[in-house]
Parts: structure tokens; sequence; C-alpha cells
């Protein structure tokens, strides 16, 4: 009897005391408990959903150590750039570079890649000061290529593509990735592809569907012929900038939005808020294909690039990444300035 008042106690203690820490960890005071509803508060925001118990702690651990790495860069030295708990916070690195970066470059046949060498922004003087092609309406909201495909590539080179259509008709058209994802064989869809191959496969097949009658899966697909036969927009070339030379990708971008690969591997480009990137990225392996659409210099002089993502509008600044701009290494910061290409439209008339 005595025993058993004795457990009923201890039962109601402990109650008492797991009240008290929940109370606490709401003040923050602990971190532990304070951490796991962040997760919960994060899992919901993001429609995370864990298979089961164990899943859910491993993933709840690597959250911790994400958030805490990130609360640490920011609450350190000013780097003049933020980072951000963000839908990739519980991945490991190994992950997120399987899942996501899906740009993979294609050796250049030697025919091709003596034709693309061409380089009509060379004698370019006097480029503006600032340009951003988002004002210039050449630029379609942010799209999401989805936690799970490697399309990327496909992104990078539909938003080049996007911006020289308005560029030349005045009209924003928002273009089909899987399209290219599903119909280009030389490219290898959510594992991975080139912006070069991209823009091949749309001067061949002559024109490239709109994102609305060929929208967007996230996945491998079957090529929809007949969606793909209902071209919005055509391209009649591309051409590469001269690699590792910002001068020249300055000249480009002056002109049109460029596609671009860069190093997004790192911890801080995954986790990227805000801000102006000045590093904590390689030059090693470029695995991200993106798209360059303007440039500026922020009030304390940092030249900057203004770089779409397709990682969906929660990631960095409003979906896109500042990142800086005339470093002394010539391949650019991440490696920007190495594989450089943009499309082009000529002598086209209906
Ligand atoms: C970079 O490109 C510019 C213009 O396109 C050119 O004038 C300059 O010589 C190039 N620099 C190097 C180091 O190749």
């Amino acid at each position: 009897m005595a025993l058993k008042n004795h457990f009923q106690y201890l039962c109601i203690a402990f109650l008492l005391i797991s009240k008290f820490l929940t109370s606490q960890a709401s003040t923050r005071q602990l971190p532990e408990l304070s951490m796991l509803e962040r997760h919960e508060k994060w899992m919901a925001q993001h429609g995370r959903v864990y298979k089961d118990a164990q899943e859910k702690m491993k993933r709840f651990e690597i959250f911790t150590d994400n958030v805490q790495k990130i609360e640490a860069f920011n609450a350190g030295p000013d780097q003049g750039y933020k980072l951000g708990v963000n839908a990739f916070a519980d991945m490991n690195d190994e992950e997120f570079q399987a899942s996501l970066n899906g740009y993979k470059r294609q050796e250049p046949e030697m025919m091709s890649a003596l034709e693309h060498e061409h380089f009509r922004y060379t004698n370019v003087r006097n480029v503006p000061k600032t340009l951003d092609w988002r004002k210039k309406g050449a630029v379609t909201p942010v799209k999401d290529q989805g936690l799970v495909c490697g399309s990327c590539w496909a992104f990078s080179a539909v938003a080049a593509m996007e911006g020289i259509n308005q560029i030349k008709t005045g009209k924003l058209v928002s273009l089909s990735e899987q399209e290219i994802m599903d119909c280009d064989k030389k490219d290898g869809s959510c594992s991975g592809g080139d912006m070069d191959t991209a823009f091949e496969f749309v001067i061949k097949s002559r024109g490239l569907a709109t994102e609305s009658n060929y929208p967007y899966k996230g996945e491998y697909g079957v090529c929809d012929t007949k969606k793909a036969s209902k071209a919005a927009v055509r391209i009649t070339g591309y051409e590469k900038v001269p690699a590792n030379n910002e001068t020249a990708l300055l000249q480009a971008v002056a002109h049109q939005p460029v596609s671009v690969g860069v190093d997004a591997s790192s911890f801080d480009s995954r986790f990227y808020s805000n801000g102006v990137l000045i590093g904590g990225c390689g030059t090693k392996k470029l695995d991200h294909g993106v798209t360059v659409v303007g440039y500026g210099k922020t009030k304390g002089g940092t030249k900057y690039w203004i770089v779409k993502n397709s990682w969906g509008e929660y990631w960095g600044e409003n979906g896109y990444l500042r990142i800086k701009r005339g470093v002394s290494a010539k391949e650019g910061l991440c490696g920007i300035a190495m594989e450089a290409s943009y499309p082009i439209v000529e002598g086209m008339k209906d």
C-alpha cells in the first residue's frame, strides 16, 4: 500500500516536472526540448512526414546539428550574409548533394564546341552600372525543382530562354522544364544534365512548350510528343561566355540572363538566407545550374551577381541569391564564371 502510494507520488511528481520542463522550453532555457518543438514546427511547415520513430530520431539529430551550425554562423563575425533554417535542414551533406545537385557537364563534341565559341558581346563597352532583368520583366517567378530531383540544369536553361524570349518579343512566357527532362535523351532528367545540351535539344526540336501546357512533375517521365509539338518559344542557337572571365560574363548579363554552373554543395550555399555570399564554396566541382539575372553593388561597395535559383521562393532572398562579383580568382566565386552560356534568337519570323 505504502509502496503504491509512493509510486503514485513519483508519477505525479514526474508529470509536474515535465510540465515545468515544457513551460521552460518555450522560454528557450532548455535547448533539447525547444529543439524538439522547433523540429515539429519545421516538419509541419514543410509538410515533412517520417516513416517511423527511428527515422524521425535520425532526422531530428541531423536537424539539430544543422540548426546549431546555422546559429553559430549567424552569431559569429558579420560576413555580409546570413544563413537560415530552410527545407534542407533535415538532410546531411551527402543526401543533399545526391538529391539536388544535378549539373553534369557533358563533354562537348569538337565541332559543336568550336561552333559555340563565338562571343558576340566581346566588344561591348559601357555596360550599365547595375542591372536587374526582373525589373525589366524578363524573369518568371521562382520555380521549385523539388527535394528529390536533380533537374536544376533544365531550370537554368529554361530561365535563360524565358529571358531572351521576353527581350526579343516583349512577352514573358513561362516554359517547360519537364519537356526537356522527358524528351531530351542526351540529358538525364532528375539524375542531372547540362544547360548547353538542353539548348541544343530546344534548337533541334524547334521550340519548347509552355509550363502550363507541359507542367513540371519533378520526376522521370515519358516524352509527351503531342504536348511537346506545341512549341511556344524557339531559339536558334547558343554561345559560351569565354571561361574564367567575369568581365565577359558581365558583358553577356548586360544583354540577357545567362546560365551558369556553380559549386552549391557547401553548407553556406545550401542554407544561404540573405546578403551577399562572399565565400564558403569552392570551384572544384560545379554541381548546380542556375541563372544570372542581373548584377549590382551594395551600399558598402560589395559588387554582386543576382542569381535565380530553383529551390522555391522560400529559399534565400525570395528564391534568389546574391553572390560576390569581381573576385580575385578568375573562376569567380563558387566558379560562377567557369561554365556560362546563353541562348540566341536570330532571324526568325512568326
Ligand atoms: C575577358 O574578356 C574581355 C572581353 O570579353 C577581354 O577583353 C579580355 O581580354 C578577357 N580577359 C582575359 C584574361 O582573357
